[in-house]
């Protein structure tokens, strides 16, 4: 596997990684509720993929397998860790915990001490085991109820 700045090419293949992530992964979420999964996968297109990889504000990347995207995650350059998703194949081989790694080390790179993130109840668990916290109350996406939370970056 390798973690690599994703371009333009990639924004169809980063797309579909996040769409089948959310859809087969995050049932805990959605409740495979038909209004809700709508809601969350609107803004879920190549188009709009391309977007965010090109913007000067974020830095996304893929771990890519063989030449197969895996996973897609992307930074915004405050801090903020925007994308982390995997393809459900590539589940629990370590893959989000390797992505994780490379966007906190970029955020580190572009100054930042700390990052945040809007965590998934799926994803909640695997984000406190790797030092994340709880900040504020959770908040409204698409209809989802998601929860801040926040890294002090180098902290043990
Ligand atoms: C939860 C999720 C983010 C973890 O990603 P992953 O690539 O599978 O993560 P890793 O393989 O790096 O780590 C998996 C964790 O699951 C555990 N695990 C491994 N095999 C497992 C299994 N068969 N069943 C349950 N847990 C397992 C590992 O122990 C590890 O946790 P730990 O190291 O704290 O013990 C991912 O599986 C997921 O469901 N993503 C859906 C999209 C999402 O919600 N993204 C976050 C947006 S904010």
């Amino acid at each position: 596997m390798i973690i690599r700045p994703a371009t333009l090419a990639d924004a169809r293949d980063l797309c579909a990684v996040v769409r089948r992530s959310i859809v087969e992964l995050c049932v805990e979420d959605h409740g495979n509720d038909p209004a809700l999964l709508r809601a969350w996968l609107r803004n879920k297109r190549p188009e709009t993929a391309g977007a965010w990889i090109v913007h000067d504000m974020n830095r996304c990347v893929v771990a890519e397998f063989h030449g197969e995207v895996g996973a897609a995650g992307c930074l915004r350059l405050d801090g903020a860790i925007t994308l982390n998703y995997v393809a459900p194949r590539f589940r629990f081989q370590g893959v989000s915990s390797a992505m994780m790694r490379r966007l906190e080390a970029l955020a580190q790179e572009c100054g930042n001490t700390q990052c945040t993130l809007l965590s998934t109840a799926t994803a909640h668990r695997f984000y406190l085991a790797r030092g994340y916290v709880d900040n504020g109350p959770a908040e409204s996406r698409f209809g989802l109820s998601v929860h801040p939370m926040r890294k002090v970056l180098g902290a043990p």
